[in-house]
């Protein structure tokens, strides 16, 4: 018996980090997951190990900017699973300048992936979590912001207006969906070690430089271990969304929650 028996998930951003552990935790839990990344190859290896255990996956590859990537999404869910009962949205980058080096394009950018993106895919969803709201189950939201959005940081006007933006976006959600019994929440990640934690590696999405300086990632941890904190592992931070996404915290709605070890008190 899993906490999730019966339960079909769409994660996007799914192929690696925190996105694929989430994959993974739901799978164990007994939930079918659509597994969408914008690159097919960790997409397709996540499933490839959710159908190892035994579980029940399909990978959608594409970017969650678009409408037809979303619309496929929820089509895998409803042909392959036939239901739809959790959200996460996940997938993100950030592209790190100070203001003063900052683009419009690089500002929207972080809003079309972490806004649009997830608003998109909401909006899309809504029919069906209406329809299906007449069996009287609770359905989900896990937005997924950062504290970037919630305390501030350095470098990150762009990702840290869009994650708050999540934040809003959920607000707003769970006030609209009360009636058709969806509950939205959202995780506010710390530091968790993922690529998009990593030093800045020349890796790029969507022309867009990924990872983060060596000399910030360092102060960062300083500031982290000065405060008795300390980096999450993706696995960690993927507790956080099966948390708020097993029916038993169907009394959880409208909630912001921070994930850090702590420190962001
Ligand atoms: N790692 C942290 O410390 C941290 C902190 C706060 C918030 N977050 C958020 O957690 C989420 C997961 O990040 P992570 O740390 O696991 O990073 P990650 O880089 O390990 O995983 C993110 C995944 O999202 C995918 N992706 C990116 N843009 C996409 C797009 N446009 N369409 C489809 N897929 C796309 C990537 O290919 C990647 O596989 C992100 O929304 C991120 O902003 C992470």
């Amino acid at each position: 018996m899993g906490l999730l028996d019966g339960k079909v998930a769409i994660i996007t951003g799914a192929g690696r980090g925190i996105g694929a552990a989430a994959a993974k935790l739901f799978a164990e839990q007994g939930a079918s997951v659509v597994v969408s990344d914008l690159d097919k190859a960790p997409a397709e290896e996540v499933v490839g190990a959710i159908k190892k255990g035994g579980g029940k996956a399909v990978a959608v590859a594409g970017n969650v900017m678009e409408q037809s990537t979303n619309e496929a999404l929820i089509k895998a869910a409803l042909d392959n699973f036939k239901g739809l009962d959790i959200l996460v949205p996940a997938a993100g980058f950030c592209n790190d300048k100070v203001i003063q080096k900052m683009e419009l394009e690089d500002f929207r950018l972080m809003v079309r992936v972490h806004m649009e993106a997830p608003w998109m895919l909401c909006k899309l969803a809504y029919p069906h979590f209406k329809e299906l709201s007449q069996d009287g189950n609770y359905r989900r939201v896990v937005f997924v912001a950062s504290e970037a959005g919630t305390h501030g940081n350095a470098g990150q006007s762009n990702y840290g207006a869009a994650k708050s933006g999540a934040v809003g976006l959920m607000r707003v959600l769970t006030k609209e969906w009360l009636r058709i019994r969806v509950n939205c929440n959202c995780v506010a990640y710390g530091f968790v070690e993922t690529r998009l934690t990593q030093s800045t590696s020349g890796q790029q999405i969507l022309g867009a430089n990924i990872g983060i300086p060596e000399q910030s990632r360092q102060m960062g941890e300083q500031f982290m271990m000065l405060r008795g904190g300390r980096i999450l592992t993706p696995e960690e931070a993927a507790g956080a969304i099966f948390a708020l996404a097993i029916p038993q915290a169907d009394g959880v709605n409208g909630q912001l929650v921070e994930v850090d070890s702590g420190i962001g008190l």
